[in-house]
């Protein structure tokens, strides 16, 4: 599985003639509007794209929900362990994409019966987090979040707000004993980890994740409590300290990102779109129906990276090859045309692919746990702040220049202010 195919890919040669047009899934326009770019890939190659990732490594974006659903319901054909890739010759170890798609002892790239033991644990660990008393917590960190910027009528909600309440969440429902700065740092980490923005260093802030997490680890070996963290340690399938570590930072780093865009860009939709704005304050049936539009049409993973061919195999028409990269289209899919031609997106609807499919779809409960933490957010802040109007034209707006997230880098917001 680790052997390396030395054969260069189809499409890897600039001007190859079989895929000439393999498109880079980055850059500027590609961050401000995906859905067009999708948009166009499907017209021109049908449900499967080649597209090239940093450093121009040939991938295949999966664009079709049927195809989606496939790849992730068959690990036997496509499989999650990284190390199968037919590309690692080319790629760097300091690679912006690193962090998430090169091969870790975690939970991520597990497969088979390993997996299920490791998304056991999980699973269990975050069964035990009450709904009710994290709805509580979350408010009360709602509430003091807002009293810190709510005497100044403006805010930048990203930072102040979208980023640090999940994060401030993860931290308690995982007993870390940390401050508000250590957190801060920690948000801080999980975003250049994920974005490969000039100038950062994804590989480095990855690293200084992972001493954070291992400090946590050796901390609740001594002194157990009603925690997540604890709750895995003490789980009968045993996890060594190593394999803690690793899901630890999973469960973190998927709680605090996702999340955090969830709720951006449902407030986003909520101060931008007139459908929302008649019944917005305390409309707590608008708030359920925008977190659930945000899933359909601007979902916070919008790729996910991925599985790899276990054999030569096709899909949508594409010769794959074995060790071929395939990176999980979640946006694309959720508005394939071929499948939801109008007006899909009901609150009724769950059947989006934003919490992904199959053996590794995001583990049962932390979907749940993500709405307690997204829905008490937005409708805290639109409680205490009734009047909250954006700051700048919504075309001033811009997103973070990442293939896995969908989410923007700031949103400037103006309220009455309210004094304490
Ligand atoms: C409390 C919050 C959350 C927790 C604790 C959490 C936890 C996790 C974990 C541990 C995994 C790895 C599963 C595995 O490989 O077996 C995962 C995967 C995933 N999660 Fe979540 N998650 C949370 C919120 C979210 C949100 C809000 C979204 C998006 C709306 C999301 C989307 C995903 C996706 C797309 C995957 C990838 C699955 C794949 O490989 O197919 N998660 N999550």
């Amino acid at each position: 599985m680790t052997d390396i195919d030395p054969a260069p890919h189809p499409f890897a040669a600039p001007g190859c003639p079989a895929h000439p047009d393999a498109v880079p899934l980055a850059g500027l326009e590609y961050q401000q509007s995906p859905s067009e770019l999708y948009r166009g890939l499907r017209g021109e190659h049908g449900a499967v794209a080649p597209v090239l990732l940093d450093g121009a490594i040939p991938a295949w974006l999966v664009l079709g929900y049927p195809e989606v659903s496939y790849v992730t319901s068959h690990d036997e054909l496509f499989a999650r362990d990284s190390r199968r890739w037919n590309q690692w010759d080319r790629i760097p170890p300091d690679w912006p994409l690193m962090p998430y798609v090169g091969h870790q002892p975690s939970v991520l790239f597990t497969e088979g019966e390993e997996h299920r033991r490791r998304a056991d644990v999980i699973t269990q660990a975050l069964s035990g987090v009450d709904q009710f008393e994290l709805a509580r917590d979350c408010r009360l960190l709602a509430d003091r979040l807002i009293a810190s910027f709510a005497g100044s009528g403006r805010a930048e909600l990203m930072s102040a707000y979208a980023h640090a309440l999940p994060m401030r969440a993860a931290v308690r429902v995982c007993g870390m004993p940390h401050g508000a700065a250590e957190t801060t740092q920690l948000v801080e980490d999980l975003r250049i980890s994920l974005d490969a923005a000039e100038g950062d260093d994804p590989v480095a802030a990855y690293t200084r994740v992972g001493e954070r997490i291992h400090a946590l680890v050796r901390h609740k070996r001594e002194r157990p409590g009603p925690d997540v963290t604890s709750r895995m340690l003490t789980h009968p399938a045993g996890l060594t300290d190593e394999e803690t570590v690793q899901d630890l930072i999973s469960v973190i780093a998927a709680a605090q990102q996702p999340t955090a865009n969830w709720i951006g860009n449902t407030l986003r939709l909520l101060l931008t779109d007139e459908r929302f704005a008649l019944n917005v304050s305390g409309g707590r049936l608008s708030v359920g129906e925008a977190l659930n539009e945000v899933l359909w049409l601007d979902t916070p993973t919008q790729n996910f990276i991925g599985r790899w061919a276990v054999n030569d195999t096709q899909l949508g028409g594409r010769q794959i090859r074995a060790g071929d990269c395939l990176v999980l289209g979640l946006a694309a899919a959720n508005t394939d045309p071929q499948l939801w031609p109008e007006a899909h997106v009901g609150a009724e609807n769950s059947a989006h692919l934003s919490f992904s499919n199959g053996e590794h779809r995001c583990p049962y409960p932390a979907p749940l746990l993500a709405d307690v933490i997204a829905r008490t957010a937005v409708e805290t802040l639109l409680e205490r702040l009734p009047d909250l109007v954006l700051a700048v034209e919504p075309e001033a707006l811009t997103w973070r220049p990442s293939i896995w997230m969908r989410g923007l880098t700031a949103l400037p917001a103006v309220f009455t202010p309210v004094v304490a």
